[in-house]
């Protein structure tokens, strides 16, 4: 299988741009600084910046937050954040990763503003379609930490950039410390982007957190993340459980940042099976794998390991993937790629 996993064209929906660094990449950003005289402290810290198996400095989702701010550092200049979109991008298509929608909070640096910032990165796409045959999307986020007034002003660019690149920016979503702020706050600049077409993708019960649960299902998002808290045996309640089931609303799996984070206690009890059984649309992602040290590839073997499905569940889980994705009128095409590459195995 192991081969089967790594071989097989495969889709990316939920990775975030700077929690997806890799080491080398992050080498090769900070032999960028060194090349053009910037000085960059990012040396002391880059070995902490991956999170390893029952790491004691893991006690919850909200630990993992410190992280991203080593890369995030790496990625404050324009020169640097495209190469870090490049090179991250790269290493999906190396290892067969045929469309993905890479996901990042647009912010103001000394160096570059927020629309500097969108700009940059749907650079680093149009460039990288050039190089190799991914193909790459941006979905702009809005982290719930910030306040109404910013996250309003970058669903405004996300509208402009969106006006300007439809090929590009396809969607937005909510990310961030879960235990901050209230969706119910940002839902009218959600509604907002819906309207300008748009497509939503929401982190939806991280935590548990009936309430804002049965908000989000109710705004009727294209997707949600992680889904985690939302089955009575993980922390939800019959009325999130069936308001999930009833919406077949997509569910972006991450299983390896559920154990990494502590949301899961392990893969065997991961709420996969559950969302599998109830036949909701489930998508396998890596959500950051540059902090998660994984891929996208071991998280479909992981998957496949676990919960024991065959070669053609997984092709089944892939080709399914397809229907959700935010571009218009590339289903045919990827189902086409898929299929070519798994009847000539
Ligand atoms: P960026 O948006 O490219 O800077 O990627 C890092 C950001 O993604 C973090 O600051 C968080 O806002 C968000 N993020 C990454 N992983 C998670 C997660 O597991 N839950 C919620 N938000 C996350
Ligand atoms: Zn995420």
């Amino acid at each position: 299988m192991n081969n089967f996993c790594r071989n097989m064209p495969k889709i990316e929906l939920h990775a975030h741009l700077n929690g997806s660094i890799s080491q080398p990449t992050m080498l090769k950003l900070m032999r960028y600084y060194a090349d053009s005289g910037i000085e960059d402290k990012s040396n002391a810290f880059i070995n902490e910046f991956q999170i390893g198996a029952g790491d004691s400095r893991i006690l919850s989702i909200i630990d993992c937050f410190q992280f991203v701010t080593i890369a995030q550092s790496l990625t404050r200049f324009p020169e640097a954040l495209k190469l870090a979109t490049l090179l991250t991008l790269q290493e999906f298509h190396e290892e067969g990763c045929i469309y993905i929608e890479l996901r990042s909070t647009p912010r103001n640096t000394q160096y570059m503003t927020m629309k500097q910032y969108i700009e940059t990165i749907i650079e680093a796409i149009r460039e990288s379609s050039l190089q190799i045959t991914l193909v790459s999307k941006y979905i702009i986020s809005i982290d719930r930490r910030s306040a109404i007034s910013e996250a309003e002003k970058i669903i405004n660019l996300a509208i402009d950039s969106h006006k300007q690149h439809q090929d590009v920016v396809v969607g937005v979503e909510l990310s961030g410390d879960p235990t901050v702020g209230k969706f119910s706050d940002f839902l009218p600049a959600f509604s907002r982007a819906r309207e300008a077409g748009l497509k939503v993708t929401l982190h939806c019960g991280e935590i548990c957190n009936v309430e804002e649960i049965l908000e989000m299902i109710e705004f009727n998002p294209d997707r949600i993340g992680h889904g985690t808290c939302i089955h009575p045996d993980y922390g939800g309640t019959a009325e999130t459980w069936s308001a999930l089931c009833e919406s077949k609303i997509p569910v972006e799996v991450c299983l390896t940042s559920n154990i990494k984070t502590k949301s899961s206690p392990d893969y065997s009890s991961h709420h996969f099976k559950k969302l599998y059984e109830a036949n909701i649309p489930v998508i396998i992602c890596t959500d950051d794998k540059g902090v998660f040290i994984t891929s996208l590839s071991q998280e479909h073997q992981i998957c496949a390991d676990t919960f024991n499905l065959d070669e053609s569940e997984m092709v089944k889980i892939t080709l399914q993937a397809c229907n959700f994705v935010f571009a218009e009128g590339l289903k045919d095409t990827l189902q086409k790629r898929i299929n070519d590459v798994m009847c000539k195995n």
